[in-house]
C-alpha cells in the first residue's frame, strides 16, 4: 500500500508527467495532472475548458479557482488510504495553501515534494521533440520515447500530435511563468520539511530509480 501525498514540481519539460504515469501504475495509485484535466475539458468542449484555453495557449496560469475545482473533484471522493502523485499541482504558493486545507479535511498532508531540475536547452528539446496520443494521451519524445512504428501510438495505433503550447515561443512563456510563480513553492515545502531534488537530466529510467528511491525512504 502507498498512502502518501506526492506533489511533482519543476518546469516544463522536465519529465513530470512521463514519471507520473509510470509511477502510477508501478504503484496502482491515481495520478492527476491539472494540465490533462485541463486539456480534457477542452476536449469535451466545457465552459471551464473554454475559459482555460486562452490562458493555456499563451503559455499563462489558468486562474487558481478554475484549477482548485478540478483538482478537489478528483481527490475528494478517494479513499482515505489511498495516496496519490499530483502533477504540476499547485503551481503557486495560494494553490499549495488552498492544497493543504483540502487535504486536512480529508486528514491527508502533503507527504512529498519531489522537485525536478535540469537546464532550460535540454528541456527545450524534450517539449518540441513530444508528441502525444490524441486518444489515451500516451506522450512520446520523437528520439528519447519515440513509438514502435513510425509516429503511431503504439496503443491505438492513430497518428501522433503535438500539443499547441510545444512551440518555443510559449515554451520559453511557461518556463518564465514557472521562474516567476512556481519556483518560489520550493521554499514552502522545504520549511515543511517535506521536499527532495531529482536530477531529471538523466534517462526515464535513472530518474525513475532516483524517485522510487525516494518512496522507499517514506514513513
Ligand atoms: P502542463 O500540462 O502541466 O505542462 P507543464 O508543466 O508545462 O509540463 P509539461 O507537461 O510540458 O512537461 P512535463 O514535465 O510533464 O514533461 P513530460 O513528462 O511530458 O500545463 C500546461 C498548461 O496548463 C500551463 O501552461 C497552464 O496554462 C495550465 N495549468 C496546468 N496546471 C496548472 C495549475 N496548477 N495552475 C494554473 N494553470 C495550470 O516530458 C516532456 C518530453 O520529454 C516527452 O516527450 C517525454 O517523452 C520526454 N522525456 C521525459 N523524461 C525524459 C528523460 N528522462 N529523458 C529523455 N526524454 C524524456
Amino acid at each position: 500500500m502507498f498512502p502518501f501525498v506526492v506533489v511533482f514540481i519543476g518546469p516544463p519539460g522536465v519529465g513530470k508527467g512521463t514519471q507520473a504515469a509510470i509511477l502510477s501504475e508501478d504503484y496502482v495509485i491515481p495520478k492527476f495532472a491539472t494540465g490533462d484535466l485541463l486539456r480534457e475539458s477542452l476536449r469535451n468542449k466545457t465552459p471551464l475548458g473554454l475559459e482555460a484555453k486562452k490562458y493555456m495557449d499563451s503559455g499563462q496560469l489558468v486562474p487558481d479557482q478554475l484549477v482548485l475545482d478540478l483538482i478537489k473533484d478528483r481527490i475528494v471522493g478517494l479513499p482515505k488510504e489511498t495516496g496519490f502523485i499530483l502533477d504540476g499541482f499547485p503551481r503557486t504558493i495560494s494553490q499549495a495553501i488552498a492544497l493543504d486545507d483540502i487535504l486536512k479535511g480529508l486528514c491527508h498532508t502533503v507527504n512529498l515534494a519531489v522537485e525536478f531540475k535540469m537546464d532550460e536547452e535540454a528541456r527545450i528539446l524534450r517539449l518540441t521533440g513530444r508528441r502525444l496520443c490524441p486518444q489515451c494521451q500516451k506522450t512520446y519524445h520523437i528520439v528519447f520515447a519515440p513509438p514502435k512504428t513510425d509516429l503511431l501510438c503504439d496503443v491505438c495505433a492513430i497518428s501522433l500530435i503535438q500539443r499547441t503550447d510545444d512551440n518555443e515561443d510559449v515554451i520559453r512563456q511557461r518556463s518564465a511563468v514557472y521562474w516567476e510563480a512556481t519556483n518560489p513553492l520550493l521554499g514552502y515545502y522545504r520549511n515543511n520539511h517535506v521536499l527532495k531534488t531529482v536530477d531529471a537530466s538523466s534517462s526515464i529510467d535513472s530518474v525513475l530509480l532516483q524517485i522510487k528511491n525516494i518512496f522507499a525512504s517514506l514513513k
